[in-house]
């Protein structure tokens, strides 16, 4: 506690008397308020924050109202900051007229014993003289936001003290906020969805390369241009959820922008690690949800994936290319009819191509007419590679040599289909 013998303490501080401390400090706090215009100099300035400090220390050991003991703080810091003025305008004008000093080329010895008288005068230490400059550099606005904020965060919570270190902190972390890029890279400018590195990659590393694997970013692309705050979202092939682990990681990759909606998951063969979150569903009988604002589906591409997810016949994976057809064709009516005009529903898939077969099916046309037969109309289409050209290894050759020759081209882009319900 500093010590108390300023002119002002006596001045304003009345004798305590037991049992009316609350109404004496409340009344010395508003003194003060009211006198603080007056002062002009650093000292008068200072014998006012000497006078507040005593107030609060009285408060606290009296054990007043939080509210009376939050004034006398707010008070402190303030008349801190207008310290913090007074000492910064006194440092610019000394450097000046230094600046001047050695312009007029006079032979500069800086007077030391100037500063130390200057400083001798004051109570507060120069770590203090810091922090208080550093409260004025703070402009009205910001720092009227955060004494507010803190004040009432420390009326609430008793863990919370306002404090002048709790401000420049405060402060501080806004500054850090706002450095923040606006946008994650994740998020794709345009319908050119390709990530050159993939962060929300294959869950189970030890399942073989191509098992229904998709990168995780296309659903954070499809959230983050799809969903909007507060939507009930459902991913009724959610597989071993990989929708989930992007949902789950949403503050990473929504940038400076962090908004929620609600995702439940359904799969024929729940599995992995999420498997827990995942509801058993045939999407073939009907959809799980009513009135979702949005479908999400990456589903078993045509040709590609027999026997991987399960071996059930109900499994679009096992199906000959008429049943699939026919269940996708089920499942955009069961869509269609679980979901209002104007909400969106989006299927992932690539076209089909197998070389060694010379067979080309044009899958995504077949999904946009289903879907558009179904009562949607396509709301947009983006492009997403399906990497298969990293790995430049021998087999990676041959397979591109044997696309060539036979004159069909291998498939790498996944389409993503957004359509709307009419
Ligand atoms: C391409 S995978 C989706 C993989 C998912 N992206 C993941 O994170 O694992 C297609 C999913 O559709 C599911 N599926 C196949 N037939 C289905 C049906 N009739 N109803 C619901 N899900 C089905 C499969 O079990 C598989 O998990």
């Amino acid at each position: 506690m500093k010590e108390l013998s300023s002119k002002h303490e006596s001045a304003i501080i009345p004798t305590i008397v037991i049992g009316n401390q609350e109404t004496v400090i409340a009344q010395s706090l508003k003194t003060v308020r009211d006198l603080l215009r007056q002062a002009k100099t650093v000292e008068e300035m200072q014998g006012f924050w000497q006078t507040v400090n005593a107030l609060e220390a009285l408060s606290k050991k009296f054990r007043l109202s939080k509210e009376v003991q939050l004034d006398a703080t707010e008070l402190r810091i303030r008349i801190e900051r207008l310290l913090g003025e007074m000492l910064s305008k006194n440092t610019k004008k000394r450097q000046g007229d230094i600046r001047k000093q050695s312009q007029n080329s006079v032979n500069v010895d800086f007077d030391f014993e100037d500063i130390k008288s200057v400083r001798s005068n004051l109570s507060f230490t120069t770590n203090e003289s810091l922090k208080f400059q550093q409260l004025a550099s703070i402009s009205d606005e910001v720092f009227e936001a955060a004494i507010t904020d803190l004040r009432t965060e420390a009326a609430i919570n008793r863990k919370t003290a306002l404090s002048t270190k709790g401000i420049l902190r405060t402060i501080r972390n806004e500054h850090k906020k706002d450095k923040e890029p606006l946008f994650s890279p994740i998020i794709k400018p345009s319908d050119n969805w390709n990530f050159s590195t993939v962060q929300y990659g294959r869950i189970d590393e030890k399942v073989r390369e191509g098992r229904g694997y998709i990168p995780g970013e296309i659903y954070a692309n499809c959230f983050w241009y799809y969903v909007k705050q507060g939507d009930l979202v459902i991913a009724p092939m959610a597989g071993s959820g990989q929708v989930w682990r992007v949902y789950e990681a949403r503050q990473e990759w929504m940038g400076q922008h962090v908004y929620d909606f609600k995702l439940k998951m359904f799969d024929l063969t729940p599995r992995g690690k999420y498997k827990i979150l995942i509801s058993q569903h045939d999407l073939i009988k009907s959809c799980p949800v009513v009135n979702p604002d949005y479908i999400v589906m990456d589903i078993p591409y045509y040709g590609m994936a027999a026997q991987q997810y399960s071996n059930k016949p109900e499994d679009l994976a096992n199906m000959d290319l008429e049943n699939w057809q026919r269940a996708i064709g089920t499942i955009a009516k069961n869509c269609a009819s679980a979901q209002q005009t104007g909400t969106l529903c989006t299927v992932i898939s690539p076209n089909y191509r197998d070389v060694s077969k010379g067979l080309i099916v044009m899958i995504t046309d077949t999904i946009r007419m289903l879907w558009e037969s179904a009562g949607y109309i396509l709301y947009d289409k983006t492009y997403s590679s399906r990497r298969i050209q990293q790995n430049q290894n021998p087999s990676m050759a041959r397979m591109n040599n044997h696309a060539k020759a036979n004159r069909i081209m291998l498939t790498d882009i996944t389409e993503v289909l957004t359509f709307r319900k009419v």
